[in-house]
């Protein structure tokens, strides 16, 4: 096992464990320390974070895969999220989804060649009122047309 938290995340860590009466409570900030430190959660990581919560790995596997937001292989360095939510649904997200994978030649859940983009579909990203609704990394956009994609995508090349 190589994978090491930083130092800035190995000093956050301590910090963090005075505050937590069961270590593996911590399992939750700790796996977004390391998805921050390498954009992705790979097994080492897991097998490291297992043995200083005093876990085992299947217990932080199980916390890292139940949700959508931590990624378990590498993204782009732009994940393009796209609700596939009924909402969205109904107000076109499925023609938007369908445009970025044209404009980017690859399919929803892939990632360009070079590492740039990831096209991913996500259940409601809580802003129905403004459907169709995209997340690109932390930033929404909402209300989305082909054209502000075009607009977005043309920004980040
Ligand atoms: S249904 Fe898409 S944001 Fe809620």
């Amino acid at each position: 096992m190589s994978w090491q938290f930083n130092a800035e995340n190995e000093n956050k860590f301590q910090d963090l464990l005075k505050r937590y009466p069961k270590k593996n409570s911590l399992a939750l900030p700790a796996l977004w320390m390391i998805q921050y430190q390498d954009g992705w959660i790979c097994e080492d990581a897991m097998k490291f974070l297992a043995k200083k919560l005093d876990t085992s790995p299947m217990d932080i596997y199980s916390v890292a895969s139940f949700y959508t937001m931590f990624h378990l292989q590498p993204i782009g360095k732009y994940n393009i999220q796209v609700c596939k939510t009924l909402s969205c649904k109904l107000r076109g997200s499925e023609d938007i989804k369908k445009h970025i994978e044209n404009r980017l030649g690859i399919k929803a859940g892939e990632s360009t060649k070079d590492m740039k983009f990831t096209i991913t579909e996500v259940e409601c990203l809580g802003s129905c009122g403004t459907a169709p609704c995209v997340c690109i990394n932390e930033d929404y956009i909402q209300n989305t047309t082909p054209q502000m994609i075009d607009e977005i995508l043309d920004g980040l090349k």
